[in-house]
């Protein structure tokens, strides 16, 4: 097949991210609730002589367009699954930050292996492209999927969820965090502490709270057990989130693993004068407004 298939992928908010103990395998335990939101990456797959990548966007000096990059190696686990030979050039039109906590890499390996997929003519069923993506990364099988869901063990096994719709503000840092050193951070803080990390678990309220679509209740149930590792190796995060929340946001927190701050709010109305708040503030470098639950990686009509 020749041609060009691009596809478009949401980044994520996690709305509880429940972090337990350090597994034998280094990962951790996870109870993770995912909502996908419309700030969207796309990922352009065409074909060529050799694998190759490029990016476009605000950002694209800081993604690798190497063999690293998740896009590429997308690209190489379907094409060895199928005994073809991964050449296809991959272009990243990238809005999601990078290494923000939002996913942004996940999203892009996601796009990057349903592009390959029908550009190559493959129609791989949706099970083995979700067990390719697990094998890419913990959050890969989430952006691929979009929606609501809850992802537990490593955060790759999804149960979807109901959920209504939220509005956010996402603030961006200056600069990003290595996800594996804000776990590590976690490790520290917990042996600090002295008490056992108990079994991840998302509450009763905290489902309820997504599926009624009510964002009062949504924001009195929102938390990520990684921030206070985030705020350890970025203390002037701490700055966003007062910003945010005095700027009118129902709730604020860290993304995932952070720099991110995401910032549920009550409208689409409030959304723009927290950013607007927030962008007023100088405690960051800029912001998106953005609404979920967004679809997961989708081909875009050619
Ligand atoms: O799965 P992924 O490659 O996205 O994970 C990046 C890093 O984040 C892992 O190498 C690990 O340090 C950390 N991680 C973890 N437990 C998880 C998911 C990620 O410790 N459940």
């Amino acid at each position: 097949m020749s041609g060009a298939v691009t596809v478009r992928v949401p980044a994520k908010v996690n709305v509880r991210l429940a972090v337990g103990g350090v597994r034998p395998d280094g990962f951790h335990d996870l109870a993770n609730v995912f909502l996908a939101v419309s700030l969207f990456d796309e990922v352009t797959a065409t074909a060529a002589d050799a694998l190759t990548v490029t990016c476009e966007g605000p950002d694209a000096h800081k993604v690798p367009l190497d063999r690293t990059n998740l896009v590429a190696r997308a690209a190489e686990a379907l094409a060895a699954r199928s005994g073809l030979d991964p050449a296809v050039h991959l272009h990243i039109a990238k809005r999601i930050p990078v290494a923000g906590g939002m996913a942004g890499g996940s999203a892009d390996g996601a796009a990057a292996l349903l592009a390959c997929d029908a550009l190559w003519g493959l129609d791989t069923p949706r099970a083995e492209l979700l067990g390719i993506c697990a094998e890419l990364g913990s959050d890969v099988p989430f952006s691929l999927t979009g929606g609501a869901a809850l992802g537990t063990g490593r955060g790759e096994l999804l149960t979807p969820l109901d959920a209504g719709t939220f509005h956010w503000v996402f603030a961006v840092a200056d600069g990003g965090l290595s996800t594996p050193a804000v776990y590590r951070a976690f490790d520290r803080l917990a042996a600090a502490a002295g008490t056992e990390v108990p079994a991840p678990a998302a509450s009763p309220e905290l489902l309820a709270a997504l599926a009624s679509g009510d964002p009062d209740a949504l924001a009195a149930t929102l938390a990520n057990d990684l921030q206070p590792a985030a705020l350890s190796l970025r203390p002037r995060l701490a700055a966003v989130l007062a910003a945010g929340t005095g700027a009118g946001a129902l709730a604020g927190m860290v993304s995932g693993s952070g720099p991110t701050t995401a910032f549920l709010v009550r409208d689409a109305e409030a959304a723009a004068k927290v950013a607007a708040g927030l962008d007023a503030s100088g405690t960051c470098r800029a912001t998106h407004v953005a609404s979920g639950p967004a679809p997961g990686a989708t081909v875009l009509p050619g």
